[in-house]
């Protein structure tokens, strides 16, 4: 078994086997929620099965009873509190500047927020799934929530256990999409359905995700695994120049970087706002959040 160069991590297992790199969130006690350090492993295995010419598929899986509970929110509230600080020590630095030149520059289009949200794994993450020439297949039992299923529009064959919901809480958290889902889930399932699920946090049932066509099948429980594997060894058996080709040629991959890039900007500033940290506060104490005070 080839195994250079894919580092596993206890909260994602990475397996290369047979030609399939296999990538497994198994952080099932916090429901896969998705640390920054989970999305480093993650970057670099996606970053990885491109330039290794032995891995012909990925498969994406998940450990427990549901996919992923998306971004970690513990994580999101550290970081507004450092974007925060950052932002208050930029403010800070620019009137001190201001105060000492005779011409200050105006602040640059990239602030300091950009900054600490650009550095995050997690963009490297989105920006490496979108430029990712392998196929990818997913498996998915249970809930995906947020970048849960955001990330599923990268894939290229998904596979839904039967019970399993599709869930984009974005606006929910104070927040906006991301990972070009405010391209790919209009163009896939149309503007009033996508707006339904990122506004109002509506689900997507797994027949429903078939029928819209973000998913291939539906099969049950039991079944879910082995059905990915197949399917991914069915690819792996193919001509891997012909199939890579093909996913190039279906997918405007150059065109997903800058919407990610654009998304992130928002997505720092919604991050760092009142509204957001009311959210993560919300989950935390397990109450519903009251976004009243808020104009
Ligand atoms: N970030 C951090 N921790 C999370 C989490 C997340 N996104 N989702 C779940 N967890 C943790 C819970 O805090 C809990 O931890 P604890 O046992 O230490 O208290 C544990 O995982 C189990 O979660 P719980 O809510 O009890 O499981 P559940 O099966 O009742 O519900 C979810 C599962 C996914 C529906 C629910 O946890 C949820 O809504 N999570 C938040 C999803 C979300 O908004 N994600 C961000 C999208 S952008």
């Amino acid at each position: 078994m080839h195994q250079a160069g894919h580092e596993s991590t206890q909260d994602v297992v990475v397996e290369l086997q047979d030609a399939v790199l296999t990538i497994t969130l198994n952080r099932p006690a916090k429901k896969n929620a998705l640390t920054d350090a989970m999305y480093g492993t993650l970057a670099d295995a996606i970053g990885r099965a491109d330039s290794d010419a032995a891995v012909r598929v990925v498969l994406l899986r998940a450990e427990g009873d549901l996919f992923s509970a998306g971004n970690d929110l513990a994580d999101f509230s550290r970081l507004a509190e450092q974007i925060a600080g950052s932002t208050a020590d930029q403010a800070n630095t620019e009137l001190a500047v201001a105060a000492t030149t005779e011409s200050a520059e105006p602040a640059g289009p990239s602030g300091p927020a950009s900054g600490i949200t650009g550095q995050m794994n997690v963009w490297r993450f989105l920006h490496a799934l979108a430029a990712c020439t392998t196929p990818i297949v997913a498996a998915v039992q249970g809930k995906a929530v947020g970048v849960g299923t955001t990330m599923l529009l990268h894939a290229d064959y998904v596979v839904l256990a039967e019970g399993a919901q599709l869930i984009t809480p974005f606006v929910d958290l104070a927040l906006v999409p991301e990972a070009a889902s405010t391209l790919l889930l209009p163009q896939r399932i149309g503007h009033v359905r996508a707006f339904a699920m990122f506004a109002l946090a509506e689900p997507l049932a797994a027949e429903d995700a078939v029928a819209t066509g973000l998913a291939n099948r539906v099969v049950p429980a039991e079944a879910l695994q082995d059905t990915a594997r197949q399917v991914a060894a069915a690819l792996a058996a193919k001509p891997a120049g012909s199939l890579t080709a093909t996913k190039r040629l279906m997918r405007d991959a150059e065109a997903l970087g800058p919407v990610i890039d654009r998304e992130v900007a928002v997505f720092t500033e919604r991050l760092a706002g009142p509204e957001a940290r009311e959210a993560f506060a919300a989950f935390a104490e397990r109450r519903s959040p009251d976004f009243s005070p808020f104009s």
